[in-house]
């Protein structure tokens, strides 16, 4: 009988869903100009990466908008973040999911989702080496199409974007300052252009700065295979509405060798791996920190770990074999932290000696 009184007092979730959130802030660099680029580390979210905020709150707005019903069935195609989210959210609340994905996807994710119950359709790869995302949708589509299943639609869904406030939030939460630039890597579009509207709406004047991988689409380059999986679209794809060209102030392309070797790099200074597109992010951070104003703060969104990546990223034959490992890079990002580090110490040392 008493085990079932709840015990208030105590510090329990029963559900892994009420541990999306509150994830760290990690500072990575800080120069003598008192600027620094602080990491939004949301591999600590369960599932491990941003998107189970969004996929939390396109399922509650569904269950809302009685578009998910009891026992209902949703389908989405997926790199494989949104998936997982999916897959915690279907289980959690008793839908069946399916994730339509391509070869692409890093392996371990379509693991974790296998791992929560999700079924996996797989689309053959259209031998571009690029992700197949078009023919993702279209499959995605067709099996909503046939089983009325609950299709979310990250790309269009505005309740992607909303499932980041929280986001924005924790962050002017855990600084005395304002964020006054936040770098992320785009795909949807939700979680710069959320965190950033939020931001905005509390009353801060971040300007945001928009990744994507060379070869990507988004900001209007040339489309090229690409190897960063989550962000980016490729050529053919049509951008959606959670792309929100008018709250980007910048936007910048970073190819995947800077990508990875940034990294790989990160991983060795901070013990810290984080995902190839959080690398492009945090590589896009480094570049633009030297011309800031003095005191800037840099958040750089980081999307996933770099424990999905062990295979990939992380790998040196899988990145030889596709010409992705350059150690002239990789030395190019370690002279930017030292000379960052210089930075920093020179400061001090003008500070010391009162000059
Ligand atoms: C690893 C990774 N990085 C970046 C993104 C891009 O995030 P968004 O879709 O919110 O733009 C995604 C999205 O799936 C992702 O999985």
């Amino acid at each position: 009988m008493t085990a079932q009184l709840p015990r208030l007092r105590e510090n329990v979730v029963r559900y892994a869903s009420e541990l999306i959130g509150a994830t760290p802030l990690l500072e990575l660099v800080t120069t003598g100009a008192g600027s620094r680029i602080l990491l939004k580390l949301e591999q600590f979210n369960p599932t491990g990466s941003a998107k189970v905020r969004m996929a939390r709150e396109m399922v509650l707005a569904a269950e809302r908008e009685g578009r998910l019903r009891p026992g209902g069935h949703i389908v989405e195609p997926t790199s494989g973040n949104t998936g997982t989210g999916l897959a915690l959210l279907a289980l959690e609340r008793g839908y069946t999911f399916t994730a339509v994905v391509d070869g692409h996807a890093a392996e371990d994710k379509l693991r974790a989702m296998k791992a929560m119950g999700a079924q996996l359709v797989h689309v053959d790869s259209d031998g571009s080496g690029g992700p197949s995302t078009v023919q993702r949708r279209r499959v995605a589509d067709d099996i909503a199409c046939r089983t009325g299943a609950f299709r979310p639609d990250q790309h269009n869904n505005p309740h992607n974007n909303a499932g980041y406030r929280e986001l924005a939030g924790e962050l002017l939460a855990d600084l005395e300052t304002d964020v006054d630039y936040l770098v992320g890597a785009v795909g949807t579009g939700g979680s710069l252009c959320g965190t950033v509207a939020e931001l905005r709406a509390l009353g801060s004047s971040v300007r945001a700065i928009g990744v994507e991988p060379v070869g990507s689409i988004i900001f209007g380059g040339a489309g090229a295979p690409y190897w960063q999986t989550g962000a980016g679209s490729p050529s053919g794809f049509p951008v959606g509405a959670n792309v929100r060209y008018d709250l980007v102030d910048e936007a910048c392309q970073i190819g995947d060798v800077e990508a990875f070797a940034t990294a790989r790099v990160v991983a060795r200074r901070t013990g810290m791996l984080v995902g190839g597109t959080g690398g492009a992010a945090i590589y896009a951070a480094l570049r633009r920190l030297v011309q800031l104003p003095a005191d800037s703060t840099v958040v750089v969104l980081v999307c996933d770990a770099g424990e999905k990546y062990l295979d990939s990223v992380y790998d040196d034959e899988w990145l030889l074999t596709r010409g992705l490992r350059n150690d002239a890079v990789q030395q190019r990002i370690r002279r930017l932290f030292t000379a960052y580090d210089e930075s920093l110490r020179l400061a001090g040392c003008r500070v010391g000696t009162g000059s």
